[in-house]
């Protein structure tokens, strides 16, 4: 499905990202894994067209991505929930849903139905503001506004971040639920190992923005996982 190629990053004179090159298959839940700053975050914003100085190719449904524009690529397919989910605390949680609308490929007037049906909690909450809403329930929100697009491939960065447990676990299965019924394919980037192996068909491993790993789930070892993550 996406294809990454040679693909390096720079800030200024900082080069972040160094020939990472790993295919993520269709319908995969692909993980990326790695610590705090390695360059996840910058792996994600490169493949949206949101990080700076991009080379290399990222071959989406056999057209190579790279030098569109960022605005263009949501609309070929793609969607992102950032780290720290980014709604709009003022706006309803409605609103917030409708935000998608201006970007999707299928033109909405009304939230879709099937939206609040994976989220009943939403539905409830239509009409409260998304800055009032739990942690968890802000994820779900962004998850929701992230559908509106109808994705073939939807990036996630640390969607379990700052939630309590029993969320985490919600918001897993919702992940799995669109990965196996509804055919996205989900590219997440996780650091909490137990989530990544329930969700997770597929692993990268970065390491100080090399990648340094990859195989299915079954295949990150216990060695792999000393050497890479903090467990
Ligand atoms: N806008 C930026 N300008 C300059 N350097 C940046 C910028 N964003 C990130 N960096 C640097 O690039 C490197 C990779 O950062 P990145 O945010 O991609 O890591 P990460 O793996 O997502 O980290 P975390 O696990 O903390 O979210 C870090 O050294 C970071 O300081
Ligand atoms: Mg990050």
């Amino acid at each position: 499905m996406l294809s990454i190629q040679k693909l390096n990053q720079y800030y200024g004179q900082s080069h972040t990202l160094w020939d990472i090159e790993f295919e993520i298959p269709r319908n995969s839940c692909t993980c990326v894994l790695g610590r705090n700053g390695v360059g996840k975050t910058t792996l994600m914003q490169s493949i949206m067209g949101l990080a700076p100085n991009v080379d290399g190719a990222l071959i989406f449904e056999g057209q190579d991505m790279v030098g569109m524009a960022a605005e263009h690529r949501a609309p070929a397919g793609i969607a992102y929930i950032p780290q720290g989910r980014q709604i709009f605390a003022q706006l309803t949680v409605e609103e917030n849903i409708r935000t998608g609308f201006f970007a999707a490929r299928k033109k909405h007037s009304v939230v879709p139905q099937e939206l609040y049906e994976l989220f009943p909690v939403l539905k409830e909450m239509r009409h409260r503001r998304g800055g009032d809403l739990s942690g968890g329930q802000q994820q779900q929100l962004a998850i929701a506004r992230a559908l509106v697009l109808e994705p073939k491939l939807l990036l996630m960065d640390e969607p379990a971040e700052g939630i309590q447990p029993t969320i985490v676990a919600e918001i897993g299965e919702v992940i799995k639920r669109l990965n196996t019924e509804k055919g996205i394919t989900v590219l997440l980037v996780e650091q909490k190992l137990p989530f990544a192996r329930k969700v997770g068909s597929h692993f990268v491993v970065l390491d100080r923005g090399r990648l340094q790993a990859q195989g299915t789930m079954t295949e990150l070892s216990d060695d792999l996982v000393h050497q890479y993550l903090n467990v």
